[in-house]
């Protein structure tokens, strides 16, 4: 069986829409939650445009561990409280950065990242990880992108 998600998509809600129903698709009656985040994360990458990372980060222990991803090798553990990731896991909030150079203790781990989104992963009140994605480009990700990674996060969160 071949998966063919060639998302192309005339607008951003569209392509959100999509994405989250291709997404629902590939994670549907799997159980394995490192089946479900490499899928995601292969998904995820192949349609948003101008990303160059896109993965998880898990909560093991209070501490951030690098989970499926797409992109270049990344920093494996980041403590709650250090970097973007790190600070969506401990606010539990969304963490849109336009510009990641100037986000106080952002870890650096592909210097051509320039902006990134950070959706916290919550099931029943537990934080489960956080979803990364990353732009080369400033400003990547805007207010609508921001709604469509939470919609991929829900669904993800009931899944992992
Ligand atoms: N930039 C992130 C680290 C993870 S990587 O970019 C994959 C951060 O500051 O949380």
């Amino acid at each position: 069986m071949t998966y063919d998600f060639r998302i192309a998509a005339a607008d951003t809600t569209t392509m959100y829409r999509d994405l989250a129903s291709a997404l629902e698709g590939l994670v549907t009656g799997e159980p394995d939650a490192i089946a479900n985040m490499a899928n995601a994360a292969g998904l995820i990458y192949e349609t948003l445009p101008d990303v160059n990372w896109v993965g998880f980060y898990r909560n093991i222990g209070g501490e951030l561990v690098l989970g499926p991803f797409q992109g270049r090798p990344a920093c494996i553990r980041i403590k709650f409280g250090e970097g973007v990731c790190g600070a969506a896991a401990v606010t539990r909030q969304v963490q849109r950065v336009e510009d990641v150079h100037a986000f106080p203790g952002h870890i650096a781990c592909d210097s051509a990242s320039n902006s990134e989104i950070v959706v916290p992963l919550i099931r029943d009140g537990e934080l489960i990880g956080v979803l990364d994605v990353d732009s080369p480009k400033h400003a990547r990700f805007t207010e609508e992108d921001e709604a469509g990674v939470v919609k991929l996060g829900e669904i993800l969160s009931r899944v992992l």
